[in-house]
């Protein structure tokens, strides 16, 4: 039967159709939740949406000028910044900041398809993303669905984002833990979303990156870098065949699951999520991600040869915050990489420059030789200091945004869903 769904983007033979009949591995956290079974996800109302929301924005409005503040500093330069952080002293060492930007001036390179269009043919998303991830603009955004239409509604059909609003509902049910903090799950697929599209660089072009290729070609699964990410990408398949006949790709499942994971995450910057990645069964190229053995300049040229700079690298290791290990060092497995694995909060920044970290958390040995690097110590030190957690989403959330559309060719032709996110948590 035609549900009137344009599943041209997806199209799988049925031999692919049975090799995601899978069952998810998280099944069990979900207790509570019908829409975690398999089977069709239940149709929501909008006397379920809105309170959901109402709720929640209360509390974000001065979270969200303050960051909106931080960021139209940062899109203007140095000298707008200096400004905002004389309205508000607390905010933020001016010197400190000042060699934070000094650490990052390469100018900031476009990726995929926006590096040949010209502006008239460019689509607003691509302005938007343009503007961005060059001229500094803020990555994050509260914007929300007024309405959302029954998920197998005709409106919900014609509406591209309509069904990653109840994608992205029921991945923040996995994500979200009964505390209120960030699971598991949510810490895995972050660093799912950094796998997938962080394999890339620019010597490899349209090959690699975020392409889902880590859920679709087994073979990567096998890679060492991606040890511990087996019941995650169980997690993706089990998605991709509950949601994959709405025309969703894989490449778009773990992007989103990425953001909506860290958006859970309490703290945590909701950055702007566009979907319409094309999808390859082929195995990423090898060797492009990173090894926490590495020394610090081979890690950096690593990242800029993914077009991502130091201040945004030192943004991104923010992820640790929530992060777990438990392969690096198996007789210490479980361990956080600061104290607080269950908020996106920005205390690795403090505990990994600190002269000796609290005996219940690990340390990585890149985490920590990167954060005494000259090009990513004043960052370091930035994110760590007063106003240092605005900062730091800001940065975390335009840094991710470039990271997700690595390898990514038809960037022009993605639809912005943002709306579908869960608003912020900032009470747990
Ligand atoms: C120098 C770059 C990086 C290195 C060397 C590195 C290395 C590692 C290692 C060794 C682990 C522990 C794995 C285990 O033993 O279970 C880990 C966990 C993690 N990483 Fe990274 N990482 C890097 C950058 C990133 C970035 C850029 C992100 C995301 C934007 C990220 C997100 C995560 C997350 C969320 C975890 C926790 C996973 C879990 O608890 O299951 N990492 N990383």
């Amino acid at each position: 039967m035609s549900l009137g769904y344009d599943i041209s983007t997806s199209a799988r033979s049925k031999a692919e159709e049975s090799r995601y009949s899978v069952s998810s591995p998280y099944t069990h956290s979900c207790h509570s939740f019908q829409s975690c079974r398999p089977g069709p996800p239940p149709p929501l109302s909008f006397s379920c949406v809105r309170p959901w929301y109402r709720k929640t924005l209360s509390h974000l409005q001065p979270a969200t000028m303050r960051a909106s503040s931080i960021a139209t500093a940062l899109a203007g330069g140095i000298t707008m910044l200096s400004a905002a952080v004389q309205a508000d002293p607390g905010m933020m060492n001016s010197s400190v900041l000042e060699a934070l930007h000094e650490a990052d001036r390469r100018p900031q390179e476009l990726i995929g398809d926006l590096q040949w269009l010209r502006p008239r043919q460019m689509s607003p998303v691509s302005h938007l993303i343009r503007s961005i991830l060059v001229d500094g603009f803020d990555a994050q955004s509260n914007e929300h669905y007024q309405y959302v239409p029954p998920l197998r509604s005709a409106a919900c059909a014609r509406d591209t984002c309509c069904v990653w609003w109840y994608i992205a509902k029921e991945m923040s049910q996995l994500f979200r833990g009964t505390d209120g903090q960030c699971t598991d799950a949510a810490r895995g697929a972050i660093r799912t979303g950094f796998h997938d599209a962080g394999a890339w660089s620019k010597t490899t072009g349209d090959f690699g990156g975020a392409d889902g290729s880590i859920v679709h070609a087994p073979e990567e699964m096998l890679r060492r870098p991606n040890k511990g990410l087996q019941e995650i990408v169980q997690q993706y398949k089990f998605w991709y065949d509950r949601w994959g006949h709405f025309g969703v790709s894989m490449a778009d499942l773990i992007q989103m699951g990425a953001n909506v994971a860290t958006v859970v995450c309490p703290l945590g910057p909701r950055i702007r999520s566009f979907v319409g990645r094309r999808d390859n069964f082929k195995p990423a190229p090898d060797g492009l991600l990173p090894s926490p053995f590495d020394p610090p300049d081979k890690v950096i040229a690593m990242f800029r040869a993914k077009t991502i700079q130091p201040l945004s690298l030192a943004a991104l290791l923010g992820a640790h915050s929530t992060s777990r290990q438990r392969f690096f060092n198996p007789a210490r497995a479980g361990a956080p990489q600061d104290s607080t694995p269950g908020v996106c909060d920005v205390l690795f920044y403090r505990q990994t420059l600190a002269a000796r970290s609290p005996p219940d958390v690990f340390r990585l040995p890149s985490d920590v030789v990167l954060a005494e690097h000259p090009l990513l110590f004043p960052a370091f030190k930035a994110f760590a200091g007063p106003g240092g957690q605005a900062l730091w989403a800001h940065e975390y959330a335009r840094a991710y945004l470039r990271l997700s559309l690595l390898g990514v060719f038809n960037i022009n032709n993605l639809t912005d869903c943002t709306r579908v996110l869960p608003p912020r948590t900032l009470k747990w």
